[in-house]
């Protein structure tokens, strides 16, 4: 023993106080042999230390003291895995327990009633949930300090013993899910401090006593799952604490007394699955109208009895009411008026009764109900109210006399949905949803799988689910869905798993973009109208391992992709004329395509030594002289609709020529900027895209640069970088076609007043962030650095939510030859880094001032002109309110301080030395890191813009 341990500190002392107010001796063994008992019994289960102190270091050992020795009061071995005979505990050496607790075990044998029955101070004993068998002894009628007894969940069969009524001071009893018999011993009439009364899962039988009207305190009395049977005691009534009433499942006669309306605090009342029937005597019907009186009821199930007559109107006075359940009864008249009068139901079960009658409003309206079950009844009158139930998952209202409409509403998915941002896996499928796929699903960013396949939904998809960018898997089989594939699928590049778009009513063609799916290995596009052919660049989908195009329109030649050769015929029946490639399919003309592969070659060959272009670009190349040749044979007429080369990694000549339809041949209505080289169309095509279109001036020279580069640029995907998805030429016009940005340009939402205002000092500081990403990215992550050249406010796009693009990415480099040793100057005045004046050098920091000049414009709201001037030339300082555009609150005290951090970074990048300035890099950790020059704890707008420049 360890003289120093706290116990021993404090211990003396009550072992004085107890050893005063000691109880009148009972048989004492020393502790030595208390500890022997638990030991020997141990020594079946798991290890006490027998050299240690049980009072002080053995886990669930409690020790009090009793005429100055220790005695072990308290077992407390809950939930410990132990497995073993309890017979074995010798009891008899341990009477000084006052509390057992070995619940949760797997403790198997008979309790040793004997030795128990003589724990005379005992007044907690739990076993529940053990494996614990045979009878309750007669000797628990000796634990007259008993308060608390669990036996629930053993094995324990025969009576209950009448001797329990011995045990006055018993707050809980539980005996439930045993295997006891017998009937229920009227003694427990006499346990006036019951609060639990738990007699459940048993076999008992007979009837419940009629002498229970003493225990007034109970709360909770639980029979259900018996068979006991006769009337419930009209003594019941008295019992005015109960709160729950479970006397299901049993076999139970006669009425519902009247007297439970006495029970004003019963929450829950489950009488179902009885005999209970009308009583000869009640005139109106067998649930009496006292229920009505029990506001607290939350929950009242009478399902499965005879219960006959009407329903009473006074159901509907409870206002607390969640669950009602009635089912399966004889019921008959109208259902009460008031049924969710208070919008708490939720459950509302009635049905197999015969009940007549409207649907009252209450109901019709009750946004809370989760189940409603009413089928076969005589219900009559018309449902078209019935109005938006938004937590309804079940309901039945078949076998009725009801008619009308339900509320197309109803299946829809609802559009908060999107708000689960965290969600990775949506699986809706076999169900029976209709209407459009919403366009928040696109708002789920972190979304992996997807399954909607077999609904009726119908409508585009575009819009919604093509930007939940991390899908893996996404299946859109047998519903209605419509309009175009979006070309945007092809950047889920994540997709893997399957793209299954089968049995809808897609059209138009294949967008041959899919094929940046490059880890997809299932592709399932059957039972469409599909038209065209499937596009050659699917030979780059190398995952593939299964492509189903059966059932549409599809013509002309199957890639020649390796696994195809022996691909079942079946994936391509019911076509127009797909040939080639698949041994089942009849060959396609060898002539045409020898002929072709031959012409071209010798300019292939050239174009590829000189400029080591990509396999995608030959394709473009043999694409656009397929197409040029085919134009011969066609009438020209008119706007070049008809001539059309077009760079894209996919058979783009349809966009191209619906751009043209889309902006009536480039009409001044549908433009929407003018850039530097070039005016910017809207074309919203029959589809439903929206694209942005560039008008642009290119010499022949500038084409075949632009065919080299293109692979590059359309590669490219950046959040903040707009996405180039082609080229269009044609005799009179060539075009670039671009992601639509709803916003438009920067340098127009700064004139402007009013969207000026719009732009917040939060949103420009983003707009910043945005504009840096994207610098850095074509700095620093591409393949070799890009730079772009022409960083300006207006080449800065806005898409609806504010989020910043750079525009025209590497095309000013394309459309000025001689840009790449700057011998003419490109880049748009004022924003030009000042060495370029008498350098050829353009480097990334060209870039850098250019975002300087943005950083500034962004948050004086106009050029900063001459002030760049005043910046690079004197040492002269500014106050940051004299900056800050005008039209805009000052911002707050945090704002300030990040708006000054930004600017200061800003300063830097405006260097006129270049090798001074910060790289984009430098600029993103400038801004993420508090680092200021200044006095971070009292910026405030008046804050001095310190300018470093000699
Ligand atoms: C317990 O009650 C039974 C009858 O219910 C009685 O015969 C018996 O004497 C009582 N025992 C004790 C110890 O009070
Ligand atoms: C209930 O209590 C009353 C009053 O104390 C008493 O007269 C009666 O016998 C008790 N009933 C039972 C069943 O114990
Ligand atoms: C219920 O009582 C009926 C007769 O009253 C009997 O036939 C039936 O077996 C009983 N059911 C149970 C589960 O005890
Ligand atoms: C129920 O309450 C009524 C009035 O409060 C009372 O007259 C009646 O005796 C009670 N019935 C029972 C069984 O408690
Ligand atoms: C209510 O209905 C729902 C939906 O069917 C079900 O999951 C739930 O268990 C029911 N609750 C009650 C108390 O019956």
């Amino acid at each position: 023993m360890d003289p120093l341990s706290p116990l021993n500190l404090v211990l003396p002392l009550a072992i004085l106080l107890s050893s005063l107010l000691a109880p009148p001796a009972i048989a004492m063994p020393s502790i030595e042999e208390q500890a022997g008992a638990l030991i020997a019994w141990k020594a079946t289960l798991q290890s006490w230390d027998r050299k240690a102190w049980p009072c002080h270091s053995w886990r669930g050992i409690g020790c009090g003291a009793r005429q100055g020795k220790f005695v072990i009061t308290k077992i407390s071995l809950r939930g410990m895995r132990l497995r073993g005979s309890l017979e074995v505990l010798n009891f008899s050496a341990l009477t000084m327990l006052t509390s057992v607790d070995l619940s949760h075990n797997k403790l198997t044998g008979r309790i040793p009633w004997s030795e128990v029955g003589n724990l005379a101070i005992l007044e907690d004993l739990r076993l529940g949930i053990n494996k614990l068998s045979s009878s309750i002894s007669n000797s628990i009628g000796n634990l007259a300090k008993l308060s608390v007894l669990i036996l629930w969940g053993n094995q324990l069969s025969g009576h209950i013993p009448n001797n329990l009524g011995n045990l006055t001071k018993l707050s809980l009893l539980d005996l439930c899910h045993n295997q006891l018999s017998g009937h229920i011993p009227q003694e427990l009439g006499y346990l006036v401090n019951l609060k639990g009364l738990r007699l459940c899962d048993n076999m008992l039988s007979g009837s419940i006593p009629n002498n229970l009207e003493n225990l007034t305190k109970l709360t909770v009395l639980s029979l259900y799952k018996n068979q006991l049977s006769g009337h419930i005691p009209q003594e019941l009534g008295y019992l005015v604490n109960l709160k729950n009433l479970s006397l299901y499942s049993n076999n139970f006669t006669g009425s519902i007394p009247n007297c439970l309306g006495n029970l004003t605090k019963l929450t829950d009342l489950a009488l179902f699955e009885n005999q209970f029937s009308r009583h000869i005597s009640q005139e109106l019907g067998s649930i009496p109208n006292s229920l009505g009186n029990l506001n607290k009821l939350y929950s009242i199930n009478l399902v499965s009895n005879q219960l006959s007559g009407f329903i009473p109107q006074e159901l509907g006075n409870l206002v607390n009411l969640e669950f009602l359940e009635i089912s399966l009864n004889n019921l008959s008249g109208e259902l009460p008026s008031g049924l969710c009068a208070a919008s708490r139901l939720q459950n509302f079960t009635a049905d197999h009764n015969s009940l007549v009658g409207p649907l009252p409003t209450s109901l019709l309206n009750c946004k809370t109900l989760v189940r409603v079950r009413l089928e076969r009844n005589q219900l009559e009158g018309d449902i078209s109210e019935l109005g938006l139930h938004p937590n309804l998952v079940y309901i039945d209202m078949s076998s009725n006399k009801l008619f009308g409409q339900l509320s197309p509403r109803w299946g829809h998915i609802p559009p908060e949905i999107g708000s689960m941002v965290s969600l990775f896996n949506l699986s809706l499928a076999n169900n029976l949803l209709h209407g459009n796929i919403p366009e928040e699903l696109g708002s789920l960013q972190n979304l992996e799988y997807l399954d909607l396949s077999l609904n009726n939904l119908s409508g585009p998809i575009q819009g919604s689910i093509e930007n939940c960018l991390k899908l893996q898997s996404l299946r859109l089989g047998h519903n209605h869905l419509g309009g175009s594939i979006p070309i945007k699928l092809g950047m889920l590049t994540y997709l893997q798993e399957l793209l299954d778009l089968s049995d809808n009513s897609f059209a138009g063609i294949i967008p041959s973009q899919l094929s940046g799916l490059n880890m997809l290995e299932a592709l399932n596009l059957s039972h469409n109208t599909l038209n065209g052919s499937i596009p050659p660049s699917f030979k780059g989908m190398i995952s593939l391992s299964s492509m189903d195009v059966s059932y549409n329109n599809l013509e002309g030649p199957v890639p020649h992709i390796k696994f195809l050769e022996e691909a079942p015929v079946e994936w391509f029946v019911h076509n127009k004329h797909l040939c080639g490639t698949v041994k089942a399919l009849p060959p396609c003309n060898l002539i045409q395509k020898g002929g072709k592969g031959k012409k071209f070659r010798p300019i292939l060959l050239g174009v590829a030594a000189a400029a080591g272009i990509s396999v995608l670009f030959i394709t473009a190349l043999v694409t656009w002289q397929r197409r040029k040749m085919k134009s011969v044979e066609q009438s020209e007429n008119g706007a070049g609709n008809t001539k059309v080369f077009s760079v894209w990694n996919f058979d783009g000549g349809d966009v191209c020529k619906q751009s043209f339809e889309a902006t009536e041949n480039f009409n001044g209505t549908h433009c929407i900027g003018m850039g530097g080289n070039g005016s910017v169309y809207r074309a919203q095509l029959p589809t439903g895209e929206i694209f942005a279109v560039k008008k642009i001036h290119m010499t022949e020279d500038d084409e075949l640069i632009f065919k080299r580069e293109e692979d590059a640029l359309m590669s490219i995907r950046h959040r903040n970088i707009v996405k180039l998805f082609g080229y269009c030429s044609a005799v009179h016009v060539k075009f670039l076609v671009y992601e639509y940005m709803d916003r438009g340009s920067l340098s127009r939402y700064l004139e402007n007043h009013n969207t000026a205002i719009e732009l917040d000092w939060m949103r420009r500081i983003n707009i910043v962030k945005d504009v840096d990403n994207a610098l850095s990215y074509i700095h620093h992550d591409c393949f070799a650095p890009i730079v772009h050249r022409d960083i300006t406010s207006n080449n800065i796009l806005l898409d609806l939510e504010f989020r910043a693009c750079i525009s025209d990415f590497g095309i000013a480099k394309i459309l000025d030859v001689e840009a790449s040793n700057c011998t003419k100057l490109a880049g748009t005045k004022g924003y030009l880094a000042p060495e370029l004046a008498y350098t050829t050098r353009v480097t990334e920091k060209c870039d850098v001032y250019s975002f300087g000049v943005l950083v500034f414009e962004l948050f004086m709201g106009c050029h900063p002109g001459d002030f760049l001037l005043s910046l690079s030339m004197a040492k002269e300082s500014t106050t940051l309110k004299d900056l800050l555009d005008a039209r805009l609150p000052l911002p707050e005290a945090e704002t300030t301080s990040e708006i000054f951090r930004v600017i200061m970074a800003a300063v830097q990048c405006l260097d006129p030395n270049p090798l001074h300035r910060p790289t984009m890099l430098h600029v993103t950790r400038m801004f993420s890191t508090a680092e200021v020059h200044g006095n971070r704890d009292h910026l405030h707008a008046d804050i001095i813009i310190p300018v470093f420049y000699q």
